[in-house]
């Protein structure tokens, strides 16, 4: 017996060390153990767990018929994947769309006291699709008593039929406390559409807005509505994904900051504005939670390549887990983004330089590093292998803008816009700046200006990086640079 048990530790050992081979699958962003994932679905926080569920073919390393794939973790850092969620079912694929805890049981799902778990998603039927028609994709509910372990789906479904517009997706259900319902924002199309409900199942179309205004280079899809408190007032942000169309090619996020009452948005401005200027962050959402903490995931991939990137068993991870915020400068409303807090317990050694003009230092291209009080000019920070592969963060100073040039990075050749540079634009109104890079082992994330101008980009080199070097205009002092090497987060 003993012998056939440590037979198994061996072969799943191996099985671990296979996956940990992988040279590009993330140490601590979340990735599924084999076949594809797009977007972050359904996250909620209950009873002391994240969940996060996913758009995932788990037989192929390519998009195909869509479940919803699962993972827990008690810090968004840490995951274990869970079997999958939702199949496929008669009414179609399982797309994108979100869950909330319904405390109050106003769906009745709730049985012998225990709290229902509604998840509300987009069915997408592919004969339909086939089949030329219009109306091919609908929204359905299922529930689970078990915090998401198991789900029930509604036999009411669906539960918002399709008016006979194409793209009718990714339902986001959040809480309107102030008219005590539920307030849905639906991607339809070249707009967004919001619904209102009691409970759950029954839903009132309210209004649709963005059909002239914002990015149109592509279809909107995965929309996210969140409240924030400025100076005593609350204003509402609109997260609205879009693909392609984005503004370093393919898929990226927009948003709008305006006020919501429940039934209208009403934007502040029309102007175009970017959650992550970055090719590799899209279909964002935040999580359903009780606390006052705005987070968010997302998929840190981009439709343009995304199936074509040089992973094996698996394509796809996702962002680190950022916390939301609102900014004013100059009398215009921007959305922060910032690693979540939590990011931080991954810190192995970390030290700090006072004052320094100069910055360089050996890595095993795992880490996070700050750079705070960066003077105002052009500089860069590479990142490199002994294989003179080299991939530059930098800031353009004649221009404003900040950039990631992968063109020399490593592996590219998979689709020809990837090596692009691409471009953010500075906003912030201090003179100095402030940089946070937050490298995995095929992505960075760039922070700049305390989450006012944010990139993340996937990159593949043929080595770890492993040499970081600072290069200033003119030497002029760094007040303060941290650099902490990143711990692995789990075995694959
Ligand atoms: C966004 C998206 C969604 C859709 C899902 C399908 O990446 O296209 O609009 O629900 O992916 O997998």
């Amino acid at each position: 017996m003993n012998r056939y048990i440590s037979l198994f530790s061996l072969l799943l050992l191996a099985g671990n060390v296979a996956l940990a081979q992988e040279p590009y699958r993330p140490a601590f962003h979340f990735s599924p153990k084999k076949g594809w994932m797009n977007d972050p679905n359904g996250m909620f926080y209950q009873e002391g767990v994240y969940h996060l569920f996913f758009q995932h073919y788990p037989d192929k390393t390519k998009w195909g018929p869509m479940h919803w794939g699962h993972a827990t973790s008690p810090d968004m850092i840490h995951w274990t994947e869970q079997p999958i969620a939702l199949f496929p079912d008669k009414l179609g694929y399982i797309f994108s769309g979100s869950a909330v805890v319904d405390y109050n049981n106003t769906s009745g799902f709730g049985k012998d006291g225990k709290t229902p778990v509604v998840a509300i998603y987009t069915n997408h039927s592919a004969e339909g699709e086939k089949a030329k028609r219009t109306d091919y994709q609908t929204q359905g509910i299922a529930y689970s008593l078990d915090n998401g372990r198991t789900w029930t789906k509604y036999e009411g479904n669906p539960v918002i039929k399709n008016p006979g517009i194409v793209d009718f997706r990714d339902p986001k259900v959040s809480w309107y406390a102030p008219k005590n319902k539920w307030v849905m924002a639906l991607a339809t199309k070249d707009r967004i559409t919001f619904y209102s409900s009691a409970n759950l199942k029954d839903w009132t179309r309210e209004s649709d807005l963005g059909h002239d205004f914002g990015a149109h280079g592509g279809v909107w899809e995965c929309p996210d509505l969140m409240p924030f408190e400025l100076n005593g007032k609350t204003y509402w942000v609109l997260l609205v994904s879009i693909n392609p169309g984005g503004p370093n090619g393919g898929s990226a996020t927009q948003y709008f900051v305006g006020d919501f009452d429940g039934s209208t948005f009403r934007p502040l401005d029309t102007q175009e504005r970017w959650m992550d200027y970055g090719t590799d962050n899209y279909a964002g959402v935040t999580f359903f939670h009780k606390g006052k903490r705005t987070l968010l995931m997302g998929w840190m991939s981009n439709w343009q390549y995304a199936q074509d990137v040089p992973t094996v068993d698996f394509r796809s991870a996702m962002t680190l887990p950022r916390e939301m915020g609102l900014q004013q400068v100059n009398g215009t409303f921007y959305l922060t983004s910032t690693p979540a807090k939590e990011v931080e317990t991954l810190w192995e050694a970390p030290r700090n330089v006072k004052n320094a003009g100069t910055f360089e230092t050996a890595t095993k291209g795992l880490f996070d590093l700050e750079f705070k009080g960066l003077p105002n000019e052009s500089f860069s920070v590479a990142l490199s292998n002994s294989l003179n592969e080299v991939l530059v963060i930098g800031y353009d100073k004649p221009s404003g803008r900040y950039f990631i040039d992968r063109s020399a990075a490593g592996k590219k050749d998979f689709e020809a816009g990837f090596a692009k540079r691409q471009w953010g634009p500075r906003v912030s109104a201090q003179s100095k700046i402030d940089l946070r890079i937050i490298a995995d082992r095929a992505s960075v994330e760039v922070f700049a200006d305390g989450g006012l101008t944010v990139m993340t980009a996937l990159c593949f080199p043929n080595q770890p990086y492993s040499h970081i070097q600072l290069k200033t205009e003119k030497k002029t002092r760094v007040a303060n640079i941290r650099y902490a090497a990143m711990k692995p987060a789990k075995v694959h």
